[in-house]
């Protein structure tokens, strides 16, 4: 049982922080190089503003809206998160069930410890995430098989044509080969978190990556698998390849990781249905722009012509608010949705989102904004101290 006190996302990420072992905590929290991305675009959101506004008879507020084509109760979806099934028995399953009881997407990853299928026999299809592997025909039949299960909706990542550097993994053992004293010191860490070990690592096999079964990966360890993806992620992705997922799928398409208006404006001639907004939560290239700086001018660019989701930092309703008036129609949470899963399972992605659902209200009634299809920069306060950095 998740206690009643486990709220705010910091309640869920020092939830999490005792549960899991160190390797895994420090997997979800951290990032790329120094971390200054990441901590960008916390401070990015906490930095800005909005407008209080009163007496507007808010006594009806809109939250539902459209994302890619699907009808969602609130303009959220759960990110792909790589090897949640880590984080709590069969994670992705939890998750997508917190998520469809709320109402809101699910997003599976390349690399979850879940396969679409397991997913799908428990909920609706997901959307389904795409990295590029460069045996083309594995992802073809990849693209197949989720299109038979009956996902419609694909997030094909663009920001990871390699895996980042992230020192925390390298330092913790997740990414990079231990020596014995390394491989001792996580066999106790893992140890002296009993409830994770009974959960995750005894009663929640397998662990490998389910939706890249038979593409050869050892799964013996953390470090054979990243050393898979970096042997495999394809490098050489370009333009073409779009062409090619394309090709490959009749449903929707949105790129992952869309930073730079230009990119924007190719991915609009491109042909797809949406993007992401995206730096992969800082996890790849340390010292570029935070996403909620990024969002604004690629929102302009695009104007309307596709769905312009954003990630990066989003932890509360307000947060969304203020995504949603720089030009984002949806956000989608990554670390809000992994430490709550890891603090509290199913339970505890759906209180994560149900705070996040309540925040948002009342965000949107103490900023007079009626509808989420139709908040704008009016709701942000541009003059107040605090937004010049941005
Ligand atoms: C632990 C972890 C694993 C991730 N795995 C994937 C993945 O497999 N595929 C992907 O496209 N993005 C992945 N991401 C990035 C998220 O989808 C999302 O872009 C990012 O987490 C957003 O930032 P936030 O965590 O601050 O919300 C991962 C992020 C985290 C924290």
């Amino acid at each position: 049982m998740l206690p009643e006190r486990v709220i705010s996302h910091a309640d869920f990420r020092r939830h999490a922080k005792r549960r899991l072992p160190h390797v895994l905590f420090d997997y979800v929290d951290g990032g790329a190089y120094d971390e200054l991305t990441m901590e960008r675009n916390r401070a990015g959101l906490t930095h800005m503003l909005l407008r209080q506004r009163v007496l507007c008879d808010m006594s009806s507020v809109r939250m539902e809206t459209r994302l890619a084509g699907v009808d969602a109760t609130m303009p959220v979806v759960l990110a792909p998160v790589g090897f949640a099934g880590m984080l709590a028995r069969r994670g992705e399953v939890q998750a997508a069930r917190a998520a469809q009881a709320a109402g809101v997407p699910f997003t599976l990853s390349t690399v979850g410890i879940c396969a679409a299928e397991e997913v799908t026999n428990a909920v609706e299809p997901p959307w389904m995430q795409l990295y590029m592997i460069r045996d083309r025909a594995f992802m073809r039949d990849l693209l197949q098989r989720t299109w038979a299960l009956g996902s419609r909706q694909l997030v094909f990542t663009v920001d990871l044509p390699a895996p980042g550097a992230r020192y925390r993994d390298v330092r913790s053992g997740m990414s990079a080969q231990q020596n014995w004293r390394g491989s001792l010191r996580r066999a106790i860490d893992g140890l002296a978190h009993s409830g994770w070990l009974l959960d995750v690592y005894m009663s929640g096999r397998p662990h490998s990556f389910g939706n890249l079964a038979g593409a050869g990966i050892d799964m013996s360890s953390f470090a054979t698998a990243w050393g898979w993806m970096r042997a495999n992620f394809d490098a050489s992705v370009s333009w073409p390849d779009v062409a090619f997922v394309r090709q490959n799928w009749p449903g929707a398409i949105l790129l992952k990781g869309i930073l730079d208006v230009e990119d924007a404006r190719m991915a609009v001639d491109a042909g797809v249905d949406g993007i992401v907004v995206s730096n992969h939560g800082g996890r790849q290239l340390d010292g570029v722009r935070s996403s909620i700086e990024a969002l604004p001018p690629i929102a302009d660019a695009v104007d309307g012509r596709l769905d312009v989701l954003m990630d990066g930092g989003i932890v509360s309703g307000l947060d969304i608010l203020k995504a949603l008036a720089n030009g984002a129609r949806g956000c989608m949470l990554g670390r809000a949705w992994a430490f709550a899963l890891a603090a509290g399972g199913e339970e505890g992605v759906s209180r994560m989102l149900s705070r996040i659902r309540d925040e948002l209200r009342l965000a949107m009634i103490m900023t007079g904004c009626k509808d989420v299809r139709t908040a704008g920069r009016h709701l942000i306060d541009c003059k107040a101290l605090g937004h010049a950095h941005l």
